[in-house]
């Protein structure tokens, strides 16, 4: 930019932020009674120290300070270059505008237009109703997207964006923003990063925006994600919604959605009702297709797809109960079992019936049904985990070995798959490892490049098979459990701190071949009204892991910029965990 420029945006910023004691008392904006309860936030040696301020001298709010003083404060941090003004403007949301330079395609055009209106959308949210300032800048967005005309995240999609932000040469405040990405994915990312350059000024009661800005980034791994489970308790989709608004705030691009297990069966398909009405929990806990199309919806908007996983053949219990009533034999097994212990690993137990071929027919349908419905087409989920020895050998004509039933189990499965797929397998198709895991490239043989394994972790099941696909998503790392223990069993409660999730690096310091990425789980026994807060910010921190897979762990400025992001978030509307008490975040690097 111009030396003129930047004088005069200098000249500005110092009007702007000098805002004096006096007239904040004058403005009315904060009562401070006859004593001065304030503090005013310094940038000293890359550092924010509050100090008391002195009548008719300068006020910073701690807000301006972080986004202004020393390291950068975005969330997740950038892959590529960065650099970031020291300067901040005053703007408004209603003086943005959007102007769609290219497109590859009409549909792309719409999600953008959309996706700018959330961002303004964000900016209300966060908008003062009593403005301070008139000396707003006006803000042009030119966006580009120059490459895929699906507005979908896709196994494979370029996330990468690049945005600048200048001031506009030759005007005195006009600001443009110049994003370049290949999809809206990445467009929308870039907007993602556009809001955390603007924030609330406490002091100056106004919206501020960095008067400049360059950033390159795109993710380090393309699996981003986090798993909800609706089966052990129910949550309404406004909560849903409100994860995935968390979700793109620190750019994850999976939802997913473990909509189904022993306990209940929440889903009302079409094809299939009866699973809900044997396994739902009741009427008002019971997902409809058109709930599932406003996930999707929300979700898409956000850069984000949704993968929902109808667990089996394990983990399916009372809502495959109805087969003898309707002529359909038995659907599966042990959901009746008292003694579950020896059957399952937690209570209650069921597994689907591998011999009867109405199991198959109805999941072909339930698959066709979720293809549908979410428009995903290369990423599928079908379960997989903790199938019971037990159970089968009981149970099944044929007393094969359990592994020999599974291989024949998981062929048919992925048969069907295939075959609602448009007779094309989805370029992932993802299970949990098992203690069967290793028959994949013998026994699955000609799906081994489409399968991809997630890694739970713990023992037998904490790596991967050579040569096949994984996501990791570690219970002793990426849970985000809640340090109670097992509600069946006096367990030792354990609790995965943020920074642990953080510093977890399972692909080793050496490779990551074959590594989609990774993913933090939620389940849900023990979770009701505290969802978001359990949620957030630990899974921005696996957000930043995914993202830009720093070699550093949790480091001082590691906690400074998640607890700024924790504020960012709290400002729009998303619940999170303090990161630590408010006097650390009033003295930034003085508590860790
Ligand atoms: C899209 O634009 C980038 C520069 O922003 C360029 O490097 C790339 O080649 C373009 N791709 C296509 C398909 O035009
Ligand atoms: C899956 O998609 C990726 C990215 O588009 C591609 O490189 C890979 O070849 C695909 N794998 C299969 C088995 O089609």
């Amino acid at each position: 930019m111009g030396r003129h420029d930047w004088t005069n945006s200098l000249y500005k910023f110092t009007f702007l932020l000098a805002v004096s004691l006096a007239s904040l008392v004058r403005s009315a904006q904060i009562s401070i009674g006859n004593r001065l309860p304030l503090w005013t936030w310094e940038c000293i040696n890359d550092k924010c120290v509050p100090t008391k301020p002195v009548l008719d001298g300068r006020m910073q709010s701690l807000v301006t300070c972080n986004m202004l003083c020393s390291s950068i404060q975005l969330w997740p941090k950038p892959t590529g270059s960065v650099s970031l003004s020291t300067v901040a403007v005053p703007c408004r949301s209603d003086l943005f505008q959007l102007k769609i330079l290219q497109v590859p395609s009409t549909a792309v055009y719409g999600y953008l237009q959309d996706s700018f209106n959330l961002f303004k959308d964000d900016l209300r949210r966060m908008e003062p109703s009593v403005r301070g300032y008139e000396d707003w800048r006006s803000i042009v967005i030119r966006l580009v997207v120059n490459g895929s005309a699906d507005p979908r995240m896709r196994v494979g999609t370029d996330e990468s964006y690049r945005l600048s932000l200048k001031p506009l040469a030759g005007t005195g405040n006009y600001l443009s923003v110049d994003i370049a990405a290949r999809t809206f994915c990445g467009a929308r990312h870039a907007l993602e990063t556009l809001v955390q350059m603007i924030w609330l000024d406490p002091y100056a009661g106004s919206l501020l925006i960095l008067e400049a800005a360059m950033v390159e980034d795109r993710p380090r791994f393309s699996y981003r994600g986090l798993l909800l489970d609706t089966a052990r308790n129910f949550f309404p989709v406004s909560e849903i919604l409100r994860l995935v608004d968390g979700m793109g705030m620190n750019k994850l691009n999976t939802l997913h959605w473990h909509m189904t297990d022993s306990k209940s069966f929440p889903m009302r398909f079409a094809v299939m009702p009866q699973l809900a009405e044997y396994g739902s929990y009741g009427p008002g806990a019971v997902y409809t297709p058109d709930d599932v199309r406003a996930v999707v919806r929300h979700a898409r908007l956000r850069g984000i797809r949704v993968l929902i996983e109808i667990d089996a053949p394990a983990h399916v219990g009372r809502a495959w109960s109805f087969g003898p009533k309707e002529n359909l034999g038995d659907l599966a097994f042990c959901y009746d079992e008292d003694n579950w212990a020896s059957t399952c690993r937690e209570p209650p137990c069921g597994q689907l019936n591998p011999e009867n071929d109405e199991v198959f027919a109805i999941l072909e349908q339930l698959y066709s049904d979720i293809i549908q419905m979410t428009g995903v087409t290369d990423l599928f989920h079908i379960g997989g985990d903790d199938i019971s020895e037990s159970c089968w050998s009981q149970n099944l004509e044929n007393r094969a070995a359990v592994a020999e039933v599974w291989a024949k189990y998981t062929n048919e499965v992925l048969r069907r798959l295939k075959v609602v797929n448009q007779n094309s397998m989805p370029n992932l198709t993802i299970m949990w490892v098992s203690h069967q895991s290793e028959r994949i490239k013998t026994d699955l043989k000609e799906f081994v490049p489409y399968l991809g394994l997630q890694i739970r972790g713990g023992g037998w099941s904490s790596g991967g098979v050579e040569g096949v696909r994984s996501i990791y998503s570690r219970e002793d790392a990426w849970d985000l459990n809640d340090g109670l223990g097992d509600w069946w069993e006096n367990a030792r409660p354990s609790y995965n701190s943020w920074q642990e999730m953080y510093d977890h690096r399972p692909w080793g310091t050496s490779g990551s071949k074959n590594v989609e990425g990774g993913e933090a789980t939620i389940w849900s026994m023990r979770l009701g009204p505290e969802l978001e807060a359990r949620v957030w910010p630990r899974a921005a921190a696996v957000a930043e892991r995914l993202w830009a897979d720093r070699p550093e762990g949790a480091t001082r400025p590691v906690h400074a910029r998640l607890d700024v992001q924790r504020t960012r978030m709290m400002a729009r509307g998303v619940q999170a965990t303090p990161v630590w008490s408010m006097w650390c975040t009033h003295h930034p690097y003085t508590c860790v």
